[in-house]
């Protein structure tokens, strides 16, 4: 799995040019892909910023070398490169599993490329089969919105932290709440009608946001369009 992984993220290194801005997704894919433009960079001396989406993206890319910059210090974002937890054959797709979906929205939504890196198993027939939409929400909120959820038939449960006492604050000091859905017929809906709820800040699904899904399979990388 590491090796489709690290396969789709040297792949995504075809898309970098110089002068480039590039939004610099979160999770283990993407650290790949953050590693290898580090190295692409000192190699070719190219004039390269990295836009992170998270505390976790910013701090491996000054590690590996990436300038970086926030979204208020550019005009324009050129590509953006992210993982996903699910992707169904529009490309729409569930993302959050790492609590950072509000700032990868925000930058992949305004990127002019959006690139997504996945391995064979995220591929899905209809989102939410396998993985709940993560939602954003603030803290004071999250028990009325659990409620709330039942009415679109989903069952959401607070995150909790792993190396941590309690529930998982976001780099934005909100909860997540990781909703499973018994069926999301139409994911544009879904995902603009979650966002009506008050409290809820943004929410995991990205309908018709990406534009090139590499997948990494056993024979190879192979490349999804819209
Ligand atoms: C981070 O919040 C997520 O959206 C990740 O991009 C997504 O969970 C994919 O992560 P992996 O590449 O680690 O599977």
């Amino acid at each position: 799995m590491e090796e489709l992984k690290k396969a789709v993220a040297k792949e995504a290194l075809s898309f970098v040019d110089d002068d480039m801005v590039i939004g610099l997704g979160t999770g283990s894919t993407t650290a790949y892909f953050i590693k290898l433009l580090g190295e692409l960079i000192r190699e070719e001396e190219l004039e390269v910023y990295g836009i992170p989406t998270s505390h976790q993206s910013r701090l491996l890319a000054i590690e590996s070398g990436i300038p970086v910059i926030s979204l208020d210090e550019t005009d324009a974002i050129d590509i953006a490169v992210d993982g996903a937890d699910e992707v169904d054959p529009n490309l729409n797709l569930i993302k959050g599993r790492g609590a950072a979906l509000t700032m990868e929205k925000i930058i992949e939504y305004r990127a002019g490329t959006f690139i997504v890196l996945v391995d064979e198993s995220k591929l899905v027939e209809r989102l939410g089969e396998k993985m709940p939409v993560p939602i954003e929400v603030i803290p004071a909120a999250w028990r009325a919105i659990a409620e709330e959820l039942e009415v679109f038939n989903a069952k959401a449960e607070l995150r909790m932290g792993v190396k941590k006492d309690g529930p998982v604050i976001t780099d934005n000091g909100n909860f997540i709440l990781d909703a499973k859905f018994e069926r999301i017929e139409d994911p544009l809906d879904m995902e603009i009608e979650l966002n009506t709820i008050p409290g809820v800040v943004e929410n995991g699904i990205f309908a018709d946001i990406a534009d090139v899904v590499l997948v990494g399979t056993r024979d190879g990388v192979k490349k999804l369009e819209r």
